[in-house]
Parts: structure tokens; C-alpha cells; sequence
């Protein structure tokens, strides 16, 4: 489903005055799950009255959520106003000028726009939604808590995701065919803009078998690079191999793990067998899972500092 940026058509129409009270919700709501009127009045430093005639606004664009059956008035940041945070401080920091309002990516976790940089380049901006609508997926990450002591965060955890897969594009860019990251901010990363189509996205008659060799033979090539490093992608599929003009890339970090993690082996086995059924499926190209278990096999305890020089 395509899903427009909300948080863009609010935009044009917040003050700053506005912005402190989406932050003062934000931050309250560590503390609790609807957030006192009062404590966002004192955090923006305004009366209550102003303070709710501004949320009013502001649920109304759909930023906020407001609830009184709860012993009290208080108020909740949504998806939209997460985004919109972001978008303040990532336009604040100089890190982008302009964002679409159309969606580029449909993806499982995330919702992808086209930015633009203060110099006029084209950057991806991917946005985190898990904890948020896609709640069934959240025992995928593997390494991140969803549960703390005190309630689940969606706020926290697509925080913490995207601080993640900035992470592995840090590690991987300088070596291997992943988007090169630019920045993140609180549930959001920007990254290099890719030109090109999804492995899903081509229809089997454009690629020939031959061509379709070559395209698993980088895939293959890259992804051993980067289990060697010392990382496993975990969510391998033709949804996440892009082909751009000469090459490929490998996208979507969020849910690596190190190979010193335990799962990491089924993992990578469960990576390399979705990899091969589609080619074997889609383009009849064989291989023998066994001969690239392997290679990778090998990468991997070489990894771990297991290998057979060690
Ligand atoms: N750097 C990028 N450049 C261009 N398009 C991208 C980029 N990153 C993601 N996309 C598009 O957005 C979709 C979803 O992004 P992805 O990182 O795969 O997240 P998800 O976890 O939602 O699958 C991708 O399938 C791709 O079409
Ligand atoms: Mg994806």
C-alpha cells in the first residue's frame, strides 16, 4: 500500500511554537503512555489553554492523538508526528532541503521518499514503521529488545532500528555494493538515492539465464565480502537486490546481525537458500546449495576468528 507522507501536509502550517509541543509529547512520552496536558504546556513554556488549543490543531493534521477517559487530558505523538520531527531536525541540520510527498518504496517495514540536499542531490529517506502498523514482524530484529521494564516504545524501537541499519551502511559501504548512508535521525535514515529496479520488481523475461547467472554471481560475490567482514543481512530476498545500470546492490540493513551472533548461521543458511530458490525458480540458474554453503561456511567461521589459518 502506498501511503502518503502526512507529516508534509501538516508541515506548511507548523510554527515553532508547534514543534516544541510535538517535542515535549515526544519526550514525556518515555515517562507515559498518554502525556498529561500540563507537562506539555510547561515544556513548551505556554498556558494551557494555548498549549491545547495548538493539540487540537495538531491531532486534527494527525500528528497527535488525544484521549480523556483517562482520568485526565493527555495526548500521544503518532507516526506522523514522529516524522515530522525528523524532518525538522534533518532539515535543520542541513541534511535535506525538500522531501516528496509520493513514496518511492513499498517495502515490508518502511516507507521510502525521495529528498533533496541542500546541494541538489537526490537521497533516499527511509522511515520506519515497525512497532507502528507491522507489529507482526518485530520478533525478526534479531539484538533488539522490544519489551523494556516498563511499556513497549514503538518510538524507541524504530529508533533504534534505524539507528542500526545506519550502522551496518556505515560499516559496509566502504567495502561492499550497499547504499552509502548520509545521516539518521530519530526513526529515519537518509541514504544515497539508487537508480535501479528490484530483483522482485523484474518480470522473468528480462533477464536471459546467462544474465541472470551473472546478477547471482555478484550477489554471491558481494554478500561472501561482507560474511567474511562479519555480518549477515538476514532478510535476503529479491525484494532487497537492486539492479542499477552495470551492477548490483544489496539493500535493507535493518535486520543484520554478526556472525559471533548464535542465530547467525541459520540465519545466513535460511539468506542463501531464499537466494538461490528464486534464481532456480525464476531463471532455472543451479547451483548447488551445498557448494555455496561452503564457501560461505567458511567466511563465516573465518569471521569468527574459526577459521583454518587460526
Ligand atoms: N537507497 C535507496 N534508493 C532507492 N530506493 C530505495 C532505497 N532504499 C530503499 N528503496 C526502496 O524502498 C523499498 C523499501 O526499502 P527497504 O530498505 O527494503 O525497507 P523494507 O524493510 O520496508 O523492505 C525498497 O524495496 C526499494 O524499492
Ligand atoms: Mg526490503
Amino acid at each position: 500500500m502506498v501511503s502518503k507522507l502526512l507529516a508534509l501536509e501538516a508541515y506548511p502550517n507548523l510554527r515553532d511554537l508547534d514543534f516544541r509541543i510535538l517535542r515535549g509529547v515526544e519526550l514525556n512520552m518515555r515517562h507515559h503512555k498518554w502525556v498529561p496536558l500540563e507537562d506539555i504546556a510547561r515544556f513548551a513554556r505556554v498556558d494551557i489553554e494555548t498549549a491545547s488549543f495548538r493539540l487540537g490543531k495538531l491531532d486534527n493534521w494527525g500528528l497527535v492523538r488525544r484521549r480523556s477517559d483517562i482520568g485526565y487530558i493527555g495526548y500521544q505523538l503518532t507516526i506522523h508526528g514522529y516524522d515530522t520531527l525528523a524532518i525538522r531536525a534533518l532539515s535543520k541540520k542541513g541534511i535535506i532541503d525538500a522531501i516528496s510527498t509520493t513514496q518511492i518504496g513499498v517495502g515490508k517495514d518502511a516507507d521510502v521518499y525521495v529528498g533533496i540536499t541542500p546541494s541538489g542531490e537526490k537521497v533516499a529517506v527511509k522511515f520506519n514503521r515497525i512497532g507502528g502498523r507491522t507489529s507482526s514482524r518485530k520478533a525478526s530484529y534479531h539484538g533488539i529488545v522490544f519489551r523494556d521494564k516498563h511499556h513497549t516504545s514503538w518510538l524507541y524501537v524504530s529508533r533504534l532500528i534505524a539507528k542500526k541499519e545506519y550502522e551496518a551502511l556505515a560499516l559496509l559501504s566502504p567495502i561492499a555494493r550497499v547504499p552509502r548512508p548520509i545521516a539518521w535521525n530519530r526513526h529515519a535514515v537518509v541514504m544515497e538515492f539508487v537508480e535501479g529496479t528490484e530483483l522482485a520488481e523484474l518480470r522473468d523475461t528480462d533477464l536471459t539465464k546467462e544474465e541472470a547467472a551473472q546478477v547471482l554471481d555478484r550477489v554471491l560475490e558481494e554478500y561472501l565480502k561482507i560474511v567474511r567482514f562479519g555480518i549477515v543481512h538476514s532478510d535476503m530476498s529479491e525484494f532487497n537486490i537492486v539492479l542499477t545500470d552495470d551492477d548490483i546492490l544489496i539493500i535493507d540493513w535493518a535486520q543484520y546481525v554478526t556472525t559471533a551472533y548464535p542465530e547467525s548461521y541459520e540465519l545466513l543458511k535460511r539468506d542463501l537458500t531464499v537466494l538461490l530458490n528464486a534464481f532456480r525458480r525464476r531463471w532455472r540458474v543451479e547451483r548447488n546449495l551445498e557448494d555455496v554453503w561452503k564457501e560461505f561456511y567458511e567466511a563465516w567461521l573465518e569471521s569468527r576468528g574459526e577459521g583454518d589459518g587460526d
